[in-house]
């Protein structure tokens, strides 16, 4: 076998994988979804995902990863012959969502500078659909938007850059520096936004629990897809980092630290943001559950005009914005890897060659979201990214290994060779039913919806 790329320390890859966990989905997903799911009763059913789907299948991906050492596809075909195109599948997802993601990270960037001059005055959603994104004849496809053009090839060449450079050099060392200075700076955000006046209703409105939503379907499926796509599962990232751990690593303790750590980050959004929503509704005097959303309209339409009304606004607005560019980018680093290692493995090219090949696709694809009209393509990727392709992901990708192949057994008894944490009974049954089950659910509901 070829000498493969590795983590150059334990922490590496942790920060790593939390880099890829630690998104959007945390900042701006988590907080609304919590809320408009009976807020602090939330928590039921959002720990219960967490232990019966989410990590479990953190565990499986990390076990699959550094058992095969290889990128998703070859993994699933050393499983199974028949299973690569699960792999690819995978793939496919993520390089969809790479070329939209970067449009965001290009976008908080941008409002990173603006808010040193609070750009946006007194109207942020006049000033983000109409000056900067242009979408007053959103429709009219094809003129690109200039604003967004030039951030996003910057942000294009930090990720070659970084991608380029390999694992050690490379991811690693950009984690290293992002994650640790991102918890700083959130850190600093929280405190800023619980100190505000009006931050204790904003808290109130988000941890008061709604009892009667804790038998609604709806809210279980909730709580398991903000499990999923929190932490980065069926997105063939978790495979592919794991495949880079030395032979040594504890995986069921990784699993348990990442996913955690994300939990952590998502709880301590959920009060930043809301801290600072009963601020704004404070102002406004206005209920906190006028003003909650989530998000782009959170980010880009709410959080300047709270930005605005703040003490040392052009800080905290560069803060704010920074830390979604930090938590954007490794994220994005992370889906990238995930068709390098694929293509570099099945044409058996060098790593330049596929950053080339497989970041200039993407590159090139993202211009299609930087046009007038491409907020509206944005949000329609997105919907069906999320509710059917990553779900269907899961579920292809837990049916085969678990029902299919059949491999749990030889996988647990693996990760057991190698961990602390002792997988039992329980491990399988999750994910041999429940996570399943749930995901099957999951689809079923979406598609009614949709139909309906
Ligand atoms: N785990 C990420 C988050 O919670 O924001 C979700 C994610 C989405 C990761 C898209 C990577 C990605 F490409
Ligand atoms: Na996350």
């Amino acid at each position: 076998m070829e000498n493969r790329s590795q983590w150059g320390t334990r922490l590496g890859f942790l920060l790593a994988a939390m880099g890829s966990a630690i998104g959007l989905g945390n900042i701006w997903r988590f907080p609304a979804t919590a809320f408009d799911n009976g807020g602090g009763a939330f928590f039921i059913p959002y720990l219960f995902a967490l232990l019966t789907a989410g990590i479990p299948l953190l565990i499986m991906e990390y076990t699959i990863g550094h058992k095969y050492r290889s990128s998703a596809p070859r993994s699933f075909k050393r499983v199974s012959k028949g299973m690569e195109w699960i792999g690819w599948w995978q793939i496919g997802i993520s390089f969809i969502i790479s070329a939209y993601y970067p449009i965001i990270v290009a976008w908080a960037a941008m409002y990173a500078y603006f808010s040193f001059g609070q750009s946006w005055g007194d109207d942020p959603t006049g000033f983000f659909v109409g000056d900067f994104l242009q979408l007053a004849d959103a429709g009219t496809f094809g003129s690109m938007v200039p604003a967004v053009l030039f951030p996003l090839l910057a942000i294009w060449a930090v990720v070659f850059l970084i991608l380029g450079r390999g694992i050690k050099k490379g991811i690693e060392v950009a984690n290293k520096i992002f994650i640790p200075l991102l918890a700083i700076i959130f850190i600093i955000i929280v405190i800023r936004a619980i100190t505000l006046p009006g931050a204790v209703d904003g808290l109130e409105a988000f941890f008061a629990p709604d009892w009667s939503t804790i038998l609604d379907g709806s809210v279980w499926v909730a709580a398991y897809g903000q499990i999923f796509f929190s932490l980065s599962i069926a997105f063939a990232i978790m495979i592919t980092y794991a495949s880079y751990l030395p032979k040594k690593s504890d995986i069921t303790n990784n699993a348990f630290i990442t996913g955690f750590a994300n939990s952590s980050f998502e709880l301590l959004a959920g009060i930043g943001v809301f801290a600072a929503l009963g601020f704004m509704a404070n102002q406004a005097g206005v209920a906190v559950s006028e003003v909650a959303r989530g998000g782009v309209g959170l980010a880009f339409m709410v959080f300047p005009e709270i930005i605005s009304q703040m003490p040392a606004s052009g800080l905290f607005g560069f803060l704010f914005f920074a830390s979604l560019v930090l938590a954007g980018l490794s994220s994005l680093i992370s889906i990238s890897e995930t068709y390098i290692a694929g293509i570099q493995e099945k044409f058996n090219i060098s790593r330049g060659l596929a950053v080339a090949i497989g970041g200039g696709i993407a590159a090139v694809a993202s211009l299609f979201f930087a046009n007038q009209g491409g907020l509206n393509l944005l949000d329609t990727v997105d919907y069906f990214i999320n509710n059917y392709g990553v779900a269907l992901a899961g579920l292809f990708e837990v049916v085969a290994i678990a029902w299919f192949a059949r491999s749990l057994k030889d996988l647990q008894n693996y990760a057991n060779d190698v961990s602390d944490i002792k997988l039992g009974y329980w491990w399988r049954f999750c994910l041999t039913f429940i996570t399943p089950a749930v995901l099957g659910y999951m689809m079923l509901q979406n598609l009614s919806n949709d139909i309906a």
